[in-house]
């Protein structure tokens, strides 16, 4: 039925607001403004109805929430950066039936997630700065999608993508455009740093892992990305947790998605962050990678940690917090936690894994000794 013609990843900096006006600012952001308007373009080309925003600034506690009331307007200051966007006015449509629809087939696919049609709740300035340039005119109608999820599974986020994704294509009588709506390495420079930092990138660390991360879009190694997505998202001092990053490779189809990154402005840095506008051309997929709802089947208490990476895959198994090899845990607990096989007493293969007849792998560490090495040491 409905189209998802256009996906992109895009920066929203406050420094574009600053762009516009008199002052030191003006005119140094002219490169992401002119991408955000560019990527407008493309949109009205491929026949796009409604943009939906995934952003990192609508900073959630529980379940997912879709903002689709059906007009916005007001008058918006930022609580986090008021010196750099005050009073800044807006007015755009909204979507109300398309926001009700994503919320709907997102909780068909076990994502709890929750839509808001009649609120006076105004989107955050992940949704308002990009809307700013690229509907100015209010072509588009527009709806927000939490992105900043304090307590959620990356996977959950991937799977919303890609349930949004059903709901337009099955369900949808019209075209539609997904927005990440966050940066890359989002570290801040240090206070009383900040103008030293304006255009540059807090550590030559995050600058180098977002130069590898933009290399790695554009090569399309997106089985890679994905499985460095929870690391990336901790050490990278992602946005929002870069749920925002797994919305959108949910839609793509996760690790299978097929396409490339076309970079519309070039990586840069703002205040510390690292900050980019990249369409990513959307291909057939049947979502067989994308990982399942986590949320809606855990069975009890994770870490941090392992409620990020969501205990699949190889990231997983780093993640994952360090368990005596006799712990008993359940098939389910164990599929959550990147199922490490559990040995038995005198079991030989654990016996050469450094551990035996009930003595934890840890003493042996202790000693600096491998199980085997232990026992004869007794023995002797
Ligand atoms: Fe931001």
């Amino acid at each position: 039925m409905g189209k998802v013609a256009l996906a992109a990843k895009i920066t929203h900096v406050p420094s574009m607001y600053l762009s516009e006006l008199e002052g030191p600012r003006k005119g140094t952001r002219q490169d992401a403004i002119d991408g955000h308007i560019e990527i407008g373009r493309r949109c009205r080309e491929l026949g796009v109805d409604t943009i939906v925003v995934f952003d990192t600034h609508w900073l959630v506690n529980a379940s997912y929430h879709v903002n689709c009331a059906p007009q916005f307007a007001g008058n918006y200051t930022s609580n986090e950066l008021p010196h750099f966007i005050s009073n800044m006015e807006f007015a755009f449509p909204g979507n109300a039936e398309l926001g009700q629809l994503l919320a709907k087939v997102a909780a068909e696919h076990g994502v709890d997630t929750l839509a808001h049609p009649a609120t006076s709740l105004a989107p955050e300035y992940g949704t308002l700065v990009p809307m700013r340039y690229m509907n100015a005119d209010r072509h588009f109608k527009v709806v927000s999608v939490s992105a900043l999820c304090t307590v959620h599974y990356l996977d959950d986020s991937a799977r919303l993508g890609w349930a949004m994704r059903k709901a337009v294509e099955e369900h949808y009588d019209g075209t539609v455009a997904f927005l990440a709506s966050g940066s890359l390495s989002h570290r801040f420079a240090q206070n009383g740093l900040a103008p030293e930092y304006a255009f540059k990138i807090w550590s030559p660390f995050l600058e180098a892992l977002d130069h590898e991360v933009v290399e790695i879009w554009k090569r399309g190694d997106w089985k890679t990305f994905c499985g460095m997505l929870p690391e990336y998202a901790a050490k990278g001092h992602g946005e929002g947790f870069m749920h925002d990053t797994a919305m959108l490779l949910g839609a793509l189809g996760w690790s299978a998605y097929d396409g490339r990154a076309d970079v519309v402005t070039p990586y840069f840095g703002a205040s510390g962050t690292g900050q980019i506008n990249a369409v990513f051309p959307v291909t057939p997929q049947d979502g067989h990678a994308v990982p399942k709802a986590v949320a809606s089947r855990a069975d009890g208490y994770s870490t941090v940690a392992t409620r990020l990476c969501s205990g699949r895959g190889p990231a997983a198994a780093r993640h994952a917090p360090p368990r005596h090899p006799l712990q008993r845990q359940s098939r389910r607990a164990q599929r959550h936690v990147g199922a490490v096989p559990q040995p038995r007493r005198h079991d030989a293969r654990a016996a050469r894994r450094g551990w035996c007849a009930g003595v934890p792998a840890r003493r042996h560490a202790r000693a600096g000794l491998p199980g085997s090495a232990l026992r004869d040491q007794r023995r002797r």
